[in-house]
Parts: structure tokens; sequence; C-alpha cells
């Protein structure tokens, strides 16, 4: 069993891996062990606002039924909206005062609406106040996925831990090779682990096995090409922050304990007194 472990100071931590990584079931994982962290998904920030009908979502709506990808500007105000709202950023300092700039800094965290019409977030002309309780601790999920974005949300709120996942290519391929699914119960069997009974047959049913789109083999390296073209960068930003830790492994079971390991180090209270 894995006990719940406290935190001495936020986290602000994102997860970088290739598909087919892991990434999901690390992130599952860690905020279960650590209480205190929050998941925020640009995905699901963008949905609730679209369903909601907020300023932002209207807009967003709109570039989205346009066939656009909604502009990065956009996703950094959800983000922003949503750290404000849970009150784990503030104004910077000084912003009470009468001149235009400062104006402009307030209205960025005024009414909702002075989000929507501004193109980027430049006019924050200093960073936001992140608070640093343990409370205010979460996993970003979704963004960034470019080194621009990146630079972007570092005007927002600073990340202090960019945790990259690795595993080697030809296991994750062999992974998908040996994966097959009975879609109609979404049972699912790994010829190394778990092979069904008969080969290619449901255990329960006799029926046939699948494949699932995601995997196919052709289309997992096509979306790895795409993945590491962005991710470089991306890891290379955070490298240069310092805030960039690597694990390896060749299953979540492996790469879980090393991770924990890290994270406790970095932002878990001290060992208790027995
Ligand atoms: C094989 O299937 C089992 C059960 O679904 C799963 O726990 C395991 O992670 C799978 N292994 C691989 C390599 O996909
Ligand atoms: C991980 O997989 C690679 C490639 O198949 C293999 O060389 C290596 O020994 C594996 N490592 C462990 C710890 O199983």
């Amino acid at each position: 069993m894995l006990n719940n472990m406290g935190l001495s100071k936020a986290a602000r931590i994102i997860l970088v891996g290739a598909p087919g990584v892991g990434k999901g079931t690390q992130a599952e994982r860690l905020l279960q062990r650590f209480p205190q962290l929050s998941a925020i998904s640009s995905g699901d920030l963008l949905r609730d606002n679209v369903k909601n009908q907020t300023p932002l979502g209207i807009k967003a709506e709109s570039a989205i039924k346009s066939g656009a990808l909604v502009p990065d500007a956009m996703i950094l105000r959800l983000i922003l909206h949503e750290l404000k709202h849970r009150g784990w950023i503030q104004p910077p300092k000084g912003t009470v005062g009468l001149n235009l700039s400062t104006t402009a800094r307030e209205q960025d965290f005024g009414a909702e609406d002075h989000f929507v019409n501004s193109p980027t977030l430049a006019n924050l002309a200093a960073p936001p106040r992140t608070s640093d309780d343990p409370s205010a601790s979460f996993i970003l999920d979704g963004f960034p996925r470019t080194a621009g974005q990146a630079g972007q949300l570092d005007n927002l709120i600073p990340i202090n831990l960019v945790v990259s996942l690795r595993t080697p290519a030809e296991v994750i391929i062999e992974r998908i090779a040996g994966r097959w699914v009975h879609a109609p119960s979404g049972r699912v069997y790994n010829t190394t682990f778990n092979a069904p009974k008969v080969a290619g047959r449901d255990d329960i049913t006799g029926e046939k096995l699948t494949k699932r789109e995601d995997d196919d083999e052709e289309t997992w390296m096509n979306r790895l090409a795409k993945f590491e073209e962005t991710s470089e960068p991306l890891l290379n930003h955070y490298a240069q922050k310092g805030v960039l830790w690597e694990v390896s492994g060749n299953s979540s079971d492996e790469i879980s304990p090393k991770l924990f390991k890290e994270f406790e180090e970095r932002f878990a209270e001290g060992p208790r007194d027995p």
C-alpha cells in the first residue's frame, strides 16, 4: 500500500513523454500519492469554458468551429483564470497606482472581459506573484507543447519541475505490437503478459480480437517523430531554466518509484520523528 505524503512547498510540474510512455499513468499515481497535487488540464479548461459559455469559451468555440487552432494566448488566459480563481497567483506587487501600464496590469486581474480581447499576455509587465503554499501544487497537462509556449507560460507562473519520461522506442513498439483488444467488452490482452487462451480470440466470447487505432506501429512512429520535433526545444528550454529532470524505465512500474523518490526529495515534508 502506498501512503499519502504531505508536501512542504508548492510543486508546479509538467510531465513530458512520447506517446505510449505512460504519462497519464504517472500523473494519476502522483495525484494519488500526493493529495495536495491537483490536475490542471488545458483541454478540460477549454471544454468547461465552452460548455459554460464564458467570454473566453465563446471566443474559443468560434475559433474551433472555423477550423482554426485555439490560439496559445487563449489557452494561457484560461490557465491564468484558473490559477487566479484558485487563489494561487496574485497581481504583481505595486499594481495599485495610477500610471497607465499599471492599469493594464490590473485589468488582467480584473473582469473576465479584459482577458478576452487582449491578444497576448505581454502587457503583464511583471509576472504575477505565485503562492508557495503546498496546496497550490499542480500537474499541468496539455500545455505547453512547444518552447515558445513554455516561454509564454514562464511569464505567468514558474514551473519548478519538468519530468522527461523516457522509454526506449523499441520497448514501446513491442508493447503496442503485443496489445490486442476485444472491442465490444474493452478487454485488453497482450501477448507478453496476458495472452488470450486461444491466439487472436477473446477468452470469454471467443470473438476475434482487433488492434486499437492507436496501436498501429506506423501511426505511432509518425506521432513519435512529431513529438520529438517539438519536445526537444521544449526540454532544452526547461533544461536552461534548471528545472528539467529525466527518468527512464521500460515500464510504468519501473518509472514510478524513481519519480516518487525524486518528487519527495524536492517537495515532500522531511521524515517525521517516530
Ligand atoms: C499487459 O496487460 C496487462 C493487463 O491488461 C497490463 O497490466 C500490462 O501493463 C500490459 N503490458 C504491456 C507491456 O502492455
Ligand atoms: C529495457 O529494454 C531494453 C531494450 O529492450 C533492454 O536492453 C534493457 O535491458 C531493459 N532494461 C531493463 C531494466 O529491463
